[in-house]
């Protein structure tokens, strides 16, 4: 059965949607941990028990394996430190002095739209935000996505993906109409994102064209939509870094 099939929120840990595929409702609660503990504590068995001389290779679950083994959920007041020392990690220190940066700095998520991936020590794997953006001068309201990181030694495990389709899921559930990023567009075409729809619109500074993105939850929300994008989001207040 795969792990990450199965999405939970909140410190409740209540399962709330199947990535892509079933059988969430059947699955107790719990079991996600209780398996992907279990992955985690071969390894470390195994790695105690290896000497130099044998080749152990093989019975060590892989990287694949143990990325496999995570949760999403509502990212917490209490995940910021490590969720920043995870984007150095992922990105390094040149990711505050992105354009998306001036649409986030300030500001807070887009209300229950950011989340975080925890592996089976409870520990922060991924991360993704989502934050509210107008489209130009009293342009159609948007969501700006980002930034999209994994812990870099669990790539290719498919964390990735599974932040990106629960975060398209939710937003798409809470009615908003269309969400733009600034990315490669041969990793987020996978989920329907394109440059095709951006030509009129631009970001606050300097960036590559060809690389703003959208993807449209609601049929025609870009339709004509043009200018620059603009932060829309709820500012931070200074009680917000208190927690
Ligand atoms: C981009 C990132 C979030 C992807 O997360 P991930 O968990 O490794 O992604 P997934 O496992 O879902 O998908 C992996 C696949 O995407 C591909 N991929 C990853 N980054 C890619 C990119 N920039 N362009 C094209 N393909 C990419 C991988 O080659 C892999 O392909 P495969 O499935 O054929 O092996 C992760 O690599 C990361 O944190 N990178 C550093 C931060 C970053 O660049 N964030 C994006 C900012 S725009």
């Amino acid at each position: 059965m795969d792990m990450a099939n199965f999405i939970v929120e909140g410190a409740a840990r209540r399962v709330i949607s199947p990535l892509e595929g079933e059988m969430a409702a059947q699955r107790p609660e719990g079991v996600v941990a209780r398996e992907a503990q279990a992955l985690y504590n071969t390894r470390k068995v195994a790695a105690a028990e290896a000497s130099p001389s044998v080749a152990f290779g093989d019975i060590f679950p892989s990287r694949r394996e143990i990325a496999r083994a995570f949760v999403i959920l509502a990212e917490g007041a209490g995940d910021m430190q490590a969720r920043e020392a995870l984007l150095d990690r992922a990105m390094g220190p040149m990711r505050r002095r992105k354009s998306s940066e001036k649409l986030r700095r300030g500001r807070r998520p887009s209300e229950g739209l950011a989340f975080v991936a925890r592996d089976p020590s409870d520990e922060i794997v991924g991360t993704v935000r989502l934050w509210d953006v107008t489209l130009g001068e009293n342009g159609p309201a948007a969501l700006l996505l980002g930034p999209l990181a994994v812990e870099p030694g669990l790539k290719s495990g498919g964390i990735g993906s599974a932040l990106m389709r629960h975060a398209i899921a939710e937003a798409a559930r809470l009615g908003h109409g269309a969400i733009l990023l600034v990315g490669d567009a041969p990793y987020y075409g996978r989920f329907g994102f394109s440059a095709d729809r951006t030509g009129s619109l631009a970001m606050p500074g300097p960036y590559e064209r060809h690389r703003l993105l959208a993807l449209e939850l609601k049929d025609g929300l870009l339709d004509g939509a043009k200018g620059t994008i603009r932060a829309a989001g709820r500012k931070v207040k200074a009680l917000d870094f208190v927690a």
